[in-house]
């Protein structure tokens, strides 16, 4: 199976740059998933990367071959997309079929790999029905079978699971994860959803407006973010951040009545006067410890499971707390949240990462 690399791509639409030069290896096998805010090109790198879009700068190899200007159905490569538009006059078999049927491959074989590729996503009872006839989760599973007959090197999705309900989707989330053990091939998948990146992704890829603001394992991410940015866009609910300073070796917080926390180990080398933005995140106060913070509830949500507590003091930003089973909590209850200071997170006011 193919790895990837891409060094220094780009990609300009006129004078509008969309991908400003992005870096990144995808070992062959890997489970590669880009996330990051809306429009910050997370679909162009990957129709880049298929060659649907041209490469305006950088090189892009696969599997060590240079590919900026090979046509994309000679770069070994299958896309599955959010709108997987099958061919409705044409069956389960005969869509899964249809780009072999179109390059020319005998009858056998393609009967063969649609059988083979049928039996891996369990489309055997369904071969002869017409899209119509599928449920949502069905039709995925269908687009996915024209991708496999293809013996692609690599996989590229975007957002495949998106048009699907809550429960197929998380039904196709194991299939995919089972897939790629199953067919043990290079996986470059994009997705919004945090809990797909985290399950799926041998390694995420955080994309701010064109470029790669930190790149490493789900938990790598979300322990050890490079910055306010990644610490916030990875984990849900998000983390929270209030503004502090440096005052008499503690944490003052202006904006929540100057109550003061314990400067977290790392905070140490930080000057007297220095402005810093604390992380903490929801989870964080669920095991307790010996910081503090008083604060009011403003909105309980009981999922059953867990809490979520909205809480907020004075007119600063609400702070959301996991509660875990939290039942007895209400809102409008003052309350102490506690949490270990030693967990929380500082970044400068440039959104660097204080370590
Ligand atoms: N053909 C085009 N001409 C000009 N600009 C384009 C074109 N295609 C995309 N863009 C711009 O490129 C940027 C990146 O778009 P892209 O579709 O890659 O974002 P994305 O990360 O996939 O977003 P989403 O999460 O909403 O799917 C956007 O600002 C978009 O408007
Ligand atoms: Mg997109």
């Amino acid at each position: 199976m193919s790895g990837l690399k891409l060094t220094g791509l780009r990609k300009n639409y006129g004078a509008h740059q969309v991908i400003k030069g992005v870096d990144l290896v995808v070992e062959p096998k890997e489970f590669v998933v880009f996330v990051g805010p809306s429009g910050c090109g997370k679909s162009t790198l990957l129709r880049m990367i298929a060659g649907l879009e041209e490469i305006s700068g950088g090189d892009l190899t696969i599997g060590g071959v240079r590919m900026n200007e090979v046509d994309a159905s000679k770069r070994g490569i299958a896309m599955v997309f959010q709108s997987y538009a099958l061919y409705p006059h044409m069956t389960v078999r005969e869509n899964m079929g249809f780009a072999l049927k179109y390059a020319g491959e005998s009858a056998a074989n393609i009967a063969r790999r649609v059988n083979e590729a049928a039996k891996i996503l369990e489309l055997h009872k369904l071969m002869d029905r017409k899209p119509r006839d599928l449920s949502g989760g069905q039709r995925q599973r269908v687009a996915i079978g024209r991708a496999i007959v293809r013996h692609p090197e690599v996989f590229l999705f975007d957002e495949p699971l998106s048009n699907l309900d809550a429960e197929l989707r998380v039904q196709m989330r194991i299939e995919i994860a089972r897939l790629h053990k199953e067919l043990q091939t290079t996986i470059i998948y994009v997705t919004h959803d945090q809990v797909e990146a985290m399950t799926l992704a041998d390694k995420i890829v955080v994309l701010r407006e064109g470029l790669i603001e930190q790149t490493g394992a789900p938990l790598t991410l979300y322990d050890d973010p490079d910055n306010q940015f990644v610490a916030g866009f990875i984990g849900s609910p998000r983390m929270n951040f209030l503004p502090a300073v440096v005052k008499n070796g503690a944490l003052t917080l202006p904006e929540y009545d100057g109550q003061v926390i314990p400067m977290p180990p790392v905070a140490a080398k930080l000057a007297e006067g220095a402005e810093v933005t604390v992380g903490i995140r929801p989870e964080h106060f669920r095991t307790g410890g010996s910081a503090s913070l008083d604060l009011t509830i403003e909105l309980i949500e009981h999922l059953g499971g867990e809490s979520f507590a909205y809480a907020r003091q004075g007119k600063a930003n609400v702070i959301t707390i996991a509660t875990g089973t939290g039942r007895n909590w209400a809102s409008g209850e003052r309350i102490q949240a506690t949490f270990d200071p030693a967990s929380v997170l500082l970044f400068t006011a440039q959104g660097a990462r204080v370590r």
